[in-house]
């Protein structure tokens, strides 16, 4: 919501409400205003704008913005609002509008222009084609202010002109082109300017803009002090930069359009009509003694024939002589100085206004819309205000009857519109008095008896015409009109006037009395030129300048008249006048606070003429005569609505009933208002301005409501979004807390399912690896090698003979344990075959010699050589002799060993043989050839046995020596079979009496003789024992030496 609501305006923002209703309020009103910066107030929807001379910061984007979107009277008064009600209208209601831009020199009216151009190209379409459009259209202004604008007294930058530009729109909105009128270029300033003032802009952009080498182009010189038509005085202009300007012209020319040859030849032109100025003109007599005149120094003439492609004989004879011409002859007249300068000047002046036209026209070129679609348009005029100077000529005369015509159009289509108003709304209207300008109007341009018509007749009429004949007729035709006023009529009604001069006259303006002196009022409206001047300009090589001329082409001569400059001036504003009442005219009244161009300074007395004839209070006065103000029933109750609780804040009834509402709640009498068909009707500017009041007391009220809502509103808001950001927050930290938790225990349990996974895969797995492989691969070729060897020695068996020891070597070291185990299995295995296959014989012939061994194995040098001899027993044959077979007596059982031995005589060391049998239970001993007693030893006797070490068979039998053999003592023996003798006897006293028989083996051993002993001791002979020789050699009584070879 805009501030500015709620802002008290100061002073009224539209004069309608200003109460008293006189000139001394509304000029107070307007100065305060103006002293607060406040340039812009409204009469209804006219728009009084008082020239800041400064800038103010209330133009721009921002602020067009802001006008674009709200409605005229929501913000403070604004030139923008003005051009966003025509524009908008224009647009959306299909209306053609103009804005009509009046007031004084130096008001503001071409800023104003600018500003609503500006405007209107910021709202309406965009587009690459659209910008284009825009871009010339406002780049149209700084060429004709370059051309047509000049500094005066009053402003600096002066428009010289009056200009009426349409601006094209199509059905959108969006520009298309548009098309400029100018009115009455002041073109006498190209020749002479008043005291401070300056010639147009070009000619001092030109000299201070162009670069060396184009001034040389165009033969000018840069200072500008040289050039007679320049006025020395004024060169600068504070603030204005003419070099720049220059160069912001030639760009706009050529966005325009201009070629870069248009635009030097428009320079040529007017270095041209510089150049003109400096063309002196000297004394020179005929030789019939008529003064002439001639060139007084030639190379200006040269130069400028040089620079458009002229004659300079030509030009000088164009500009000193004159050829009158009629349908017989023609005649050449010598031009006095005089004559000569006249005419060099209206060469100037015509050469530049007509140059000033070009452009114009050349720019309409450009802008022009070539589409056959309809348009809208929009007219911007900007034309000059009523000009009240010391000396008032025919161009005053002229423009203040413009501005009269542009008063009447005000004053029609404001009451027309007024009036139509209160007829279409069924509002009962009286008519109210205002002044009627068109008798004005009438004096001015009456076809036959105006000002204007006599003036023309003035011109054409043949005979002596003087401007003095001419104010003569004015006397005499208005004599008796009450708004004109001369000398002649003065002194008729016999009043007495200092201020009325002798060739003057006075017109009664709408805006005020105006004196005009008649001098050059012919000439100026005659406006004519020399034809051989024209002739001369067409003749010119150059392009532009030549076009300048066409009535100089011979082939297009004719003798009539051009129309005169008031009757030109006339048919366009007449033409002006159509096209503005085809349109909705939107006013802008521009007014000038001072003379001084001072910002800040109000000079009441200015601003109070200008108010006068710009007709303010009377607009103001129109404006309420019947209703102050008027609103479609929407638009009020939209603004006033707040003010009943019943419409306030929603309203569902229609329009109109709520507004009855509104102002039947603030008990508005019924004369204060009254109720059209569309809009409510406020009589007083006092009702509004309580309505005014009202509503503003009201929305300071509703802005509390709103600032109380709003901050509350603003704080719980604020409050919940705190909360949720809170729950968010903690939701989120939470909800991140156990995810990470989450993300940490599942990071785990699938660190340990991996684990186990992996570890129970490996397990699975573990044969398949490569670290178990060498081992599979060695287990396998292992076995595959134990196989091979086991196979191979299955073949490569050695034979299961015992006695073969052999076995095949293991092939590899390692099995060097298993073969040898193996060897001795097998070993035992084959021994116990062995042992299976023998008969209990064989058994029992082992078993002896197993015994044998036992006693006698590593013992006896004789026992290896007993192993392989079978034992026999019976050494002498005794089963086949039966006399042999009675020595064993009664004996029961078999003979276990029969032999023969050696006995030893102990007492001699003798040796005899006897038969030695042994039994199951005795040893018997018995003579071979005498049948001697034989001595018979029960094995239990036997107490044990001695033998040697030695090879020998000597034995001795020691008996126990309780036996009944035993006296006799112990028995030495030599048997031939020691070994098995001894190893059958030690079994058969085991199997006999259960005990073991000690078998001594030993060298040294004693033997019982009788009652005793002999020592026996054997030795080891040199022979080495291996005949088994015995020789026993007694030694001493006791002793008994055995020598063993
Ligand atoms: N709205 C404004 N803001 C600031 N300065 C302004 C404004 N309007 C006018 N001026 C000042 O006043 C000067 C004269 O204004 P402008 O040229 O528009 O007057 P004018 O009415 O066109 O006069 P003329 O009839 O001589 O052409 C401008 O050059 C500018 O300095
Ligand atoms: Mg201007």
């Amino acid at each position: 919501m805009d501030m500015a609501f709620l802002e008290s305006s100061i002073g009224v923002e539209d004069l309608v409400l200003l109460e008293p209703l006189e000139e001394e309020s509304l000029l107070k009103n307007l100065q305060l205003r103006y002293e607060n910066k406040e340039i812009y107030t409204y009469i209804g929807n006219v728009l009084v704008s008082v020239n800041p001379y400064q800038e103010l910061s209330i133009y721009g984007p921002e602020f067009i913005a802001k006008y674009q979107d709200y409605t005229f009277y929501e913000l403070k008064p604004h030139i923008y609002a003005l051009a966003n009600v025509a524009y908008q209208s224009l647009r959306d209601q299909d209306r053609d509008q103009c804005i009509l831009i009046t007031g004084e020199s130096g008001a503001g009216k071409t800023e104003a222009s600018k500003l609503v151009m500006s405007y209107v190209a910021a709202v309406c379409g965009k587009g690459e084609q659209v910008n284009s459009v825009k871009e010339q259209l406002l780049q149209s202004n700084p060429v004709l202010e370059a051309f047509g604008n000049a500094k005066t007294i009053r402003n600096n930058n002066s428009s010289r002109f009056g200009k009426y530009m349409d601006i094209e729109f199509d059905f959108k909105g969006s520009p298309l082109g548009g098309d400029i009128t100018n009115y009455l270029l002041e073109k006498s300033r190209v020749v002479k300017q008043l005291e401070g003032e300056r010639n147009f802009h070009i000619f001092y952009q030109l000299l201070a803009g162009a670069d060396a080498q184009l001034l040389k182009a165009l033969k000018l010189e840069r200072d500008s002090s040289g050039y007679t038509y320049l006025n020395r005085e004024a060169p600068r202009v504070d603030g204005m930069d003419d070099a720049s300007n220059f160069k912001a012209l030639q760009s706009a020319m050529i966005v325009i359009g201009f070629s870069e040859e248009e635009f030097r030849q428009v320079l040529e032109v007017t270095a041209m009509v510089l150049k003109l100025g400096n063309v002196e003109l000297a004394d020179e007599f005929q030789a019939n003694g008529v003064p002439a005149s001639g060139i007084r120094d030639g190379r200006g003439v040269q130069e400028i024939g040089e620079l458009v492609g002229l004659n300079s004989v030509e030009l000088e004879r164009a500009l000193c002589s004159r050829t009158m011409e009629t349908a017989k002859e023609k005649v050449v007249t010598a031009l006095s100085v005089i004559q000569a300068q006249y005419a060099r000047d209206a060469l100037a002046k015509n050469i530049y206004s007509r140059l000033f036209n070009w452009i114009v026209t050349r720019i309409n070129e450009s802008i022009k819309v070539d589409t056959g679609e309809k348009k809208k348009v929009m007219g911007v005029l900007d034309i000059y205000g009523f000009e009240i100077l010391e000396d008032n000529s025919f161009e005053q005369f002229v423009i203040n009857y413009c501005n009269e015509k542009l008063q009447q159009v005000f004053i029609e289509l404001t009451l027309k519109e007024e009036q139509e108003e209160y007829k279409r709304e069924g509002i009962p209207w009286t008519k109210v008095d205002y002044f009627d300008n068109g008798i004005i109007c009438d004096l001015i341009e009456h076809n036959q008896r105006g000002i204007l018509a006599m003036l023309d007749e003035e011109c054409l009429r043949p005979g002596v015409v003087s401007d003095s004949t001419f104010l003569a007729k004015l006397n005499q035709l208005f004599s008796k009109h009450e708004h004109y006023e001369s000398k002649v009529t003065q002194n008729a009604q016999r009043q007495y006037d200092h201020s009325m001069g002798l060739r003057c006259f006075r017109i009664c303006h709408y805006a005020g009395k105006v004196t005009y002196n008649v001098n050059s009022f012919i000439d100026k409206n005659n406006d004519l030129l020399f034809r051989d001047l024209s002739q001369a300009m067409w003749k010119a090589r150059h392009p532009l300048l030549r076009s300048l001329f066409p009535e100089g082409d011979p082939k297009q001569a004719s003798l009539k008249r051009p129309p005169t400059a008031g009757a030109q001036f006339k048919s366009s504003v007449a033409i002006l006048m159509k096209n503005l009442y085809s349109k909705n005219p939107n006013y802008i009244r521009c007014i000038k606070p001072n003379e001084h161009q001072r910002r800040a300074q109000f000079s009441s007395e200015l601003v109070a003429v200008q108010a006068r004839y710009l007709g303010l209070l009377e607009n103001v006065r129109v404006r309420r005569a019947g209703y102050a103000y008027r609103q479609a029933y929407g638009a009020f109750l939209e603004r006033y609505r707040l003010l009943s609780r019943s419409t306030w804040p929603r309203w569902n009834g229609g329009e109109r009933e709520g507004v009855e509402k509104v102002l039947g709640d603030l008990s508005m009498s019924s004369e204060e208002r009254a109720f059209g068909k569309t809009k409510i009707f406020i009589r007083s500017p006092k009702a509004l301005f309580y309505l005014e009041e009202q509503r503003r007391l009201r929305l300071q009220q509703l802005a509390t409501l709103i600032q109380k809502m709003y901050r509350g509103w603003r704080c719980r808001i604020h409050y919940q979004l705190m909360r949720k950001s809170q729950i968010l927050i903690s939701s989120w930290f939470r909800g991140n807390m156990q995810r990470k938790r989450y993300e940490k225990m599942k990071a785990s349990a699938l660190l340990i399912q991996a684990f186990v996974r992996g570890w129970k895969a490996r397990k699975n797995y573990r044969k398949y690896f490569r670290s178990g492989a060498a081992l599979t691969l060695a287990n396998f070729i292992y076995r595959s090698i134990a196989q091979k060897f086991l196979l191979r020695l299955k073949d490569n068996l050695p034979s299961t003979s015992i006695l073969d020891k052999t076995w095949p070597a293991a092939p590899y070291k390692y099995f060097s344990t298993a073969n040898h185990e193996l060897q001795k299995l097998f070993y035992r295995w084959k021994c116990k075959k062995f042992r299976d296959r023998l008969s209990p014989k064989q058994v029992e012939t082992l078993r002896e010699k197993l015994c044998a061994s036992e006693l006698f194995k590593g013992k006896k040098a004789s026992y290896p050589q007993s192993v392989p001899i079978p034992f026999y027993g019976d050494y002498i044959g005794l089963q086949r002799n039966p006399k042999l077979q009675q020595l064993k007596g009664g004996e029961e059982g078999p003979v276990l060993v029969a032999e023969t031995v050696m006995k030893v005589n102990r007492g001699n060391g003798k040796t005899s043989s006897r038969i030695l049998l042994l039994t199951k239970g005795h040893v018997i001993i018995t003579d071979t050839k005498n049948s001697q007693p034989k001595t018979v030893i029960a094995l239990d006797s036997v107490a044990r046995v001695s033998v040697t070490s030695f090879k020998d068979g000597l034995f001795s039998l020691h008996l126990s020596e309780l036996s009944s053999v035993g006296s006799k003592g112990d028995f030495l023996l030599v048997s031939e079979h020691v070994v098995e003798l001894l190893t059958k006897m030690y079994r058969a006293v085991l199997d006999a009496t259960q005990r073991q028989l000690p078998v001594t083996v030993t060298e040294e051993f004693s033997v019982r003789f009788k009652e005793s002993s002999v020592a026996v001791k054997v030795i080891q002979g040199p022979g080495g024992g291996g005949k088994r020789k015995l020789s026993c050699k007694k030694k001493g009584s006791r002793c008994l030496e055995v020598t063993v070879q």
